[in-house]
């Protein structure tokens, strides 16, 4: 299986911090961004990995990563999206790469304290259509949210005003090599965005989707709360305890 982290995008919801670089260059604790999510992918056994980039300083992350020697790879790809035409659109510059195998999709902002090497041999197993992971949340209406009846899923609403059930989609999206056609038949959301729930709404369609439930904390840091919930996550697991994290976050 390939692995895919998409750090393309403008990430206005953090402006001025991304009005001069690349939101998945700032740091979380005491790493930059990326280097999470890539850690998630090696974590899980994947090893031939893709970046997107985009928007600004895109040259830093090749400065910065190189060719991923400090997460022991022995090379990183790059390539790079203009524009912010939404998290689907960034997943179709990564065809070639792909090469008709199995993918595994991380969001670059999203980081992970538990693993996901499970359901990445799931999918392997699996072989085809795709995969979602779901994690509980308290604020469901910030992401795509589920409908489930028991075990099945219905249809993801992507931020929804009332939603169907408590439980996100994360960031971690595996697929075949269906997607890029899937892709290719996508028009632009309400927000001018080719949106990666419509791409799940379809493998739901057809049948093809399973899921599983993430063990372990998540957070997206694509806000300005997000990025400091996800910073003293960080802190709090990696045993650091920070005078600076708050007192909710230390017990
Ligand atoms: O964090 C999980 C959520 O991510 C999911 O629950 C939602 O269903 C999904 O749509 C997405 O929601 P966001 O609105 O939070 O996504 P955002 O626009 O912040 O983009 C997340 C990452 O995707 C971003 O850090 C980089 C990548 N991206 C995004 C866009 C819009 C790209 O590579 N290119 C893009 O054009």
């Amino acid at each position: 299986m390939k692995g895919v982290v998409l750090a393309g995008g403008l990430g206005s919801r953090l402006y001025p911090l991304t009005k001069i670089t690349n939101k998945h260059l700032l740091p979380i604790y005491d790493k930059p961004m990326i280097y999470y999510p890539i850690q998630t992918l090696v974590d899980a056994g994947i090893d031939d990995i893709m970046i997107v980039t985009g928007g600004n300083s895109a040259g830093d992350f090749l400065k910065l990563l190189g060719n991923g020697k400090e997460f022991g790879l022995k090379h990183l790809n790059y390539t790079y999206q203009e524009g912010n035409r939404g998290i689907a659109y960034a997943l179709s510059l990564v065809e070639h790469f792909a090469a008709g195998e199995l993918i595994c999709v991380i969001l670059g902002d999203n980081i992970l304290g538990g693993s996901i090497k499970s359901a990445a041999d799931a999918f392997s197993k699996q072989g085809k259509g795709a995969k979602l992971l779901l994690k509980k949340v308290h604020d469901p209406h910030r992401f795509g949210v589920p409908r489930l009846d028991g075990n099945k899923i219905l249809k993801v609403d992507e931020k929804p005003a009332n939603p169907d059930s408590n439980f996100a989609a994360i960031g971690v999206y595996f697929y075949d090599s269906k997607v890029f056609e899937i892709i290719k038949g996508l028009s632009p959301s309400e927000r001018g965005e080719l949106e990666i729930t419509d791409v799940n709404n379809h493998y739901i369609e057809q049948g093809e989707m399973t899921w599983d439930e993430l063990e372990g904390w998540w957070s997206d840091a694509g806000t300005v709360d997000s990025l400091l919930y996800a910073t003293n996550l960080v802190s709090r697991t990696a045993g650091k305890k920070s005078e600076m994290v708050p007192d909710e976050f230390s017990s």
